[in-house]
């Protein structure tokens, strides 16, 4: 990569020697005989390293440097300076200057401060994008999911991300609609502002307001202070309606207007306020037969659901399971402090198998649970729930023959699942089914199995 200099020097000859040295060096330059035309190009292109006069008219070395610092913060100052005003140059210095030439150049020199003052510039360069990576990184919500419909959802966030347009996130409960808002406003150029979350389910309709909008001092009795509402809170930044479908008729109105006039009032003031917000808004319900039924406002449909995003349900993307849970058990293991170090093979199985109607949510809980009551480094299937172990049983009964198995049957059955699971180790086996070694060989030997 050719490094861009700019060399700021009011005195023709000077200016003219130090340019041909600098080309014939390699680096790309710009050469401007005035402090007024330095500073324009200053304002207009980014270079790797400006070097100025100190004394220049109208625009001086000083004010070359003052500007850099603001409008060129990658860039190093290099101050050209007389012998008589060396002490100006450490001044400069004191002020952000990397270093100062003194007049008469001696070559070498010129070129070794250069070459230095480069090196220092990318140096920094290469922390400075490191830290990046690590800051959006640490904020950044990790997506679990390679399943097509995931990897789909994770275009779609990285697309949205780059816009301001409204997104409505569909889905069934804990299936990651909140966790989605969080990724697009992560990515957007708002990051650096809040992302306010409203529960529109969670509030009586003169709370929803008061909350929203804020009040001005004295707006209804109690109103001690002025309020800033949410709307406010999350200026240039992003409003996140959870549950937009339980958003009473009347709130609907507002929120449509301060999305359309993009300002808000306070309750009981008279005075708007401009607001620049993105909105992403969120339910489990279908919104669009909302619409039809008459409970949901069709316009207001359309202002939110610009793009929308549909989480689909954990038991339609089961091979994503695996990764989840193995997410969640690092995760719990370090808010836990254990370290268990795997999940064990019928484990795996029952959690693929289960119906999971909260989701990953719910993945999430039982992972959790697990976690704090596997006192081993594996997570065997006694440190599940119930009704996850029952499964193995559920099995059976839609087993293929479409006829209702029997008592034996279904125990032979059974027996065999079990012993499949565990590669036929007997004493894992009668562990799950919770009966002594001696009853399951005897099962084992009338069954006839093997
Ligand atoms: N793909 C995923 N990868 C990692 N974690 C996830 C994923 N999906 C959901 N989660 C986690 O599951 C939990 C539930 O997610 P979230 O709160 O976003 O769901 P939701 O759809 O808003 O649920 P609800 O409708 O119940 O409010 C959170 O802890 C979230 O971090
Ligand atoms: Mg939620």
């Amino acid at each position: 990569m050719q490094e861009h200099i700019l060399i700021i020097e009011d005195e023709q000859i000077a200016l003219k020697n130090l340019e041909h040295i600098l080309l014939k060096d390699g680096y790309k330059i710009t050469a401007v005989d005035s402090g007024t035309k330095g500073l324009n190009l200053i304002k207009s292109k980014i270079f790797d390293l400006i070097i100025t006069d100190y004394k220049m008219k109208k625009i001086d070395g000083m004010q070359i440097l003052e500007h850099s610092r603001e409008l060129q913060p990658y860039a190093e100052v290099i101050m050209i300076t007389g012998y008589a005003t060396v002490d100006n140059a450490v001044i400069a210095m004191k002020e952000g200057a990397y270093h100062y030439i003194a007049k008469p150049y001696k070559l070498d020199e010129v070129r070794q401060i250069i070459k230095q003052a480069l090196l220092k510039r990318s140096l920094q360069m290469e922390n400075q994008s490191l830290r990046k990576q690590l800051d959006q990184k640490a904020k950044l919500p990790e997506i679990i999911g390679n399943s097509p419909s995931m990897l789909q959802v994770k275009k779609t966030i990285a697309q949205v991300a780059q816009t301001d347009i409204s997104v409505l996130i569909l889905g069934e409960s804990g299936t990651g609609k909140e966790l989605v808002a969080r990724a697009i406003h992560s990515l957007s150029s708002r990051k650096k502002h809040e992302m306010v979350a409203f529960n529109c389910g969670s509030f009586s309709e003169d709370l929803m307001a008061n909350e929203l909008f804020g009040h001005e001092k004295e707006a209804f009795t109690g109103a001690m202070k002025t309020k800033k509402g949410l709307f406010e809170f999350a200026d240039q930044g992003t409003v996140f309606f959870d549950e937009i479908g339980d958003m009473p008729p009347s709130m609907q109105v507002k929120i449509l207007r301060v999305i359309q006039e993009k300002e808000i009032m306070r309750v009981g003031s008279t005075q708007t306020l401009g607001v620049d917000l993105r909105f992403i808004a969120a339910t489990h319900r279908d919104l669009r037969h909302e619409v039809d039924q008459g409970h949901f406002r069709q316009d207001l449909y359309f202002r939110l659901n610009v793009a929308s995003i549909i989480l689909p349900a954990l038991a339609d993307r089961k091979e994503d399971i695996p990764l989840l849970a193995y997410h969640f058990l690092a995760k719990k293991n370090r808010d836990m402090g254990k370290s268990i170090k795997e999940i064990d093979r019928i484990t795996m199985d029952l959690l693929a198998n289960y119906a999971w109607p909260g989701n990953v949510r719910e993945l999430e809980n039982i992972i959790e649970r697990a976690v704090a009551m596997e006192n081993s480094e594996v997570i065997y299937p006694e440190a599940l729930p119930d009704h996850l172990t029952q499964l193995a049983i559920e099995t059976y009964r839609t087993a293929p023959e479409g006829k209702i198995p029997t008592m034996k049957e279904q125990e032979k059955r059974y027996i065999q699942w079990v012993l499949e699971q565990t590669n036929w180790n007997k004493t894992r086996a009668a562990e799950i089914m919770e009966i002594d070694r001696v009853s399951l060989w005897r099962k084992i030997k009338a069954f006839k199995l093997e």
